[in-house]
């Protein structure tokens, strides 16, 4: 396995004239229609940006998720999964960084006997020749069913997901494309096993505690998002998965740095989608008159995207500052949260920073280990329901329960 973090040269749309500018800029319904099946509605094509997954295909895949867990409990069960899509080849193509995404999604293809290959250092690939990544992912479909993508350019995948469309019809082939994180832009794959996990959280403490009000699902949940929320995209994307939901509010919690705060774009987006949206510049701050950690039943942590940052003594000069104390957990602040709110972070996390001590790991309100190995879950959910095999699973399912 390579592991370089080597930036890619990803030549494709670095020219001014890039193919797929115009398509990329539509309304997003329109982009949404050419990613999705046509033959099959709500039935995902290519999985590019959150806005594509309805509430009902994020049921779905919750669901879907459960049953492919619940099969691969037995040594039996686990089996029969690996002989469902043995026939099936993926491309992991990651040109940036990556521990958790790539690794799960490899195991979610593991799970269903997909098997895997990779480009993760494009000093590796023909694109140090010159070779543009659109002629790279046309290459990647002659040889494999699905692409995964991760890159360091906003709607990169989108644009390949464009190309695949437009040469389907003469190669008489569309390989599905799937964005494992492009630029600061979108997520969509860490949003969906982020709902998996606060759907499965709340659906945990409903079982425990039936008469708990507010337990079970995700509607009527008070979300804060503390940190890095300009420039994480995990926040990005998950906030409008949320927003499909009922009687949502949201807490953006960031230090006053235009970079750091919620754009305005997303903030109208859930605006419109009915969230309640309220902005902090502490975890300390008060709501409505208490402490808003009393009130959250989800706070969901991100480390700040220094990689973003023009200079490193910026980036310093945070890591420095003691008024960055305002978006870490400490002790102090997890005992003022519910006893059945769930703390999640996309990880990284970043121990030179320390949004989240250790310390706190041992909390059962600390989820984002378990939060991690959902993603393997999620994901294996995500290539059945691309590869069109949910009844099989469910009928499995009914088998090995
Ligand atoms: N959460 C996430 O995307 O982690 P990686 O960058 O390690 O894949």
């Amino acid at each position: 396995m390579t592991t370089s973090t080597t930036q890619p040269p990803e030549t494709g749309a670095s020219q001014t004239q890039d193919p797929f500018e115009t398509r990329v800029n539509r309304p997003v319904a329109e982009r949404i229609s050419e990613l999705t099946k046509q033959a099959k509605p709500d039935t995902l094509q290519h999985v590019i940006f959150a806005d594509q997954f309805s509430r009902a295909a994020l049921e779905r895949l919750c669901h879907l998720a459960e049953a492919i867990r619940t099969i691969a409990k037995s040594d039996e069960g686990a089996r029969a999964l690996q002989d469902l899509l043995r026939h099936k080849r993926t491309m992991l193509y990651f040109t940036q960084p990556s521990t958790r995404t790539f690794l799960s999604f490899t195991a979610a293809c593991q799970i269903l006997g997909i098997s895997c290959n990779e480009v993760r250092d494009p000093r590796l690939s023909s694109e140090v020749k010159g070779e543009s990544i659109y002629d790279s992912i046309r290459m990647f479909g002659s040889y494999f069913d699905m692409i995964i993508m991760r890159t360091v350019t906003p709607q990169m995948s989108e644009r390949c997901a464009y190309l695949v469309n437009d040469i389907a019809p003469r190669v008489n082939r569309l390989t599905p494309i799937i964005n494992a994180g492009s630029g600061a832009d979108e997520h969509p794959t860490q949003a969906l096993l982020d709902i998996y996990t606060i759907d499965r959280f709340f659906n945990f403490v409903k079982r425990e505690n039936p008469t708990l009000p507010g337990a079970g699902g995700i509607d009527n949940k008070t979300i804060g998002f503390c940190g890095d929320i300009g420039r994480g995209r995990t926040i990005r994307s998950l906030a409008q998965l949320l927003a499909k939901y009922n009687n949502i509010t949201m807490h953006f919690i960031a230090a006053d740095e235009p970079e750091l705060r919620l754009g305005a774009d997303i903030k109208a987006k859930l605006t419109q989608a009915g969230v309640d949206v309220h902005e902090h510049d502490s975890l300390d701050a008060t709501h409505a008159g208490s402490p808003l950690l009393e009130q959250l039943d989800v706070l969901y942590m991100t480390r700040i995207q220094t990689e973003h940052d023009k200079d490193a003594g910026k980036t310093e000069a945070r890591r420095q500052n003691d008024a960055m104390q305002a978006f870490k957990m400490t002790p102090q602040r997890l005992q003022q949260m519910k006893p059945h709110a769930s703390i999640m972070h996309p990880f990284p996390r970043d121990q030179r920073f320390g949004e989240i001590p250790p310390q706190i790991d041992a909390d059962p309100r600390a989820q984002y280990f378990l939060q991690a190995r959902n993603g393997m879950w999620a994901r294996a959910a995500l290539l059945a329901d691309l590869f069109g095999i949910n009844d099989v699973i469910e009928t499995m399912a009914k088998q090995y329960t």
